[in-house]
């Protein structure tokens, strides 16, 4: 799909969802989960959140995400199993409830990012040891790490915090059997994603996965997988160039309409925020749709005979309780 059928189309979104008949709500983020005892119904939106608000509507982004999610569960399940149990709609996932792990584990392969959290930032700040690994002197921004290295966070309501994996153990967070097995399953499951990304062009930079335990006590990958919400990807072809330059690697991050909206307001105060501009909803939804074709090697098709939201109520029939 191209720019200007997205820029046709800025209407075509999914806000939120109200099916009472799939099961208790909860609305996540992005997505509606809809618990039906074993099960879970979770519904993508198209919902961008930063800043823990809610800040606009970009069309696509929810197709994209399932759709992206599935292709990597395939492609990863002979290293473990995960919770993708259907897909009855190009925005919905049935999957395997499973107890969540209170641990999000974050591989990343470069040294990059501009947050507080992100490695870059804490090494420029003069961090060099980092519990569980630790990095030489005379790093360069975007460069490529030795090996991966691990960088899990505590999930929190309020905001996620760095924990190392020997605090993991001590704290009797997670066992560390249990603890050795979700390293090792993390560092294949991203050897494979770059792999992969690599055979399209693609670097996986760094990603975020959740596990959770199912019903027989077995560890299994939850929520989704190198989808461009969970990772950071960059275009193989021009790395080297533009890093040999010094200057930015091609990226898909949605960090520019983060910028934007710091720019033009307030994120954290303002009460009401400014609506983003309509070339940057495009903008944003055309990197969705690029990496959904870049790595599933096949034009993004999307259905607009109905709302997406009526389709929805139409695939769904068969999962009412
Ligand atoms: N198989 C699963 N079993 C149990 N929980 C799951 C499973 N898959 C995903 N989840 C949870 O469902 C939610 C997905 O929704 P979403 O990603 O929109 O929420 P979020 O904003 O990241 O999370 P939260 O609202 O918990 O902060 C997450 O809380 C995720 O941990
Ligand atoms: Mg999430």
């Amino acid at each position: 799909m191209d720019r200007e059928a997205i820029a046709a189309h800025l209407d075509f979104v999914l806000k939120e969802t109200n099916f009472p008949e799939l099961g208790a709500r909860r609305q996540g983020k992005v997505r509606d989960v809809y618990d039906q005892g074993d099960t879970l119904v979770l519904i993508a939106t198209d919902r961008y959140s930063a800043f823990d608000r809610n800040l606009a509507l970009i069309p696509f982004k929810g197709q994209t995400l399932t759709a992206i999610a599935s292709f990597w569960f395939e492609q990863t399940k002979d290293i473990i199993q995960n919770h993708l149990i259907a897909s009855p709609d190009p925005n919905v996932v049935v999957a395997r409830k499973c107890t969540t792990l209170p641990v999000e584990v974050v591989p990343r392969a470069y040294i990059t990012g501009v947050t507080g959290t992100s490695l870059w930032t804490k090494y420029q700040a003069g961090e060099r040891d980092f519990g569980n690994f630790k990095l030489p002197e005379g790093l360069k921004k975007n460069q490529k790490l030795e090996r991966t290295v691990l960088t899990p966070t505590t999930k929190s309501d309020v905001h996620d915090e760095q924990i190392t994996p020997q605090q993991i153990v001590e704290r009797g967070i997670i066992k560390k059997e249990l603890w050795e097995e979700i390293e090792r399953v993390s560092l294949a499951l991203f050897a494979r994603g770059q792999e992969v990304a690599a055979a399209h062009g693609l670097i996986l930079v760094d990603t975020k996965y959740e596990f959770g335990l199912d019903a027989e006590g077995r560890l299994t990958l939850i929520d989704e997988i190198h989808t461009p919400d969970s990772s950071r990807y960059w275009q193989l072809g021009s790395y080297e160039e533009r890093f040999a330059k010094g200057e930015e690697p091609e990226y898909f991050d949605k960090e520019f309409l983060r910028l934007w909206f710091k720019a033009n307001s307030d994120p954290y105060k303002d009460k009401v925020l400014p609506e983003v501009p309509k070339d940057k909803v495009a903008e944003l939804s055309s990197r969705y749709v690029r990496i959904y074709e870049q790595l599933l090697g096949k034009p993004f098709e999307a259905d607009f005979t109905m709302p997406i939201l009526e389709r929805i109520a139409k695939n769904i029939q068969s999962l009412k309780q």
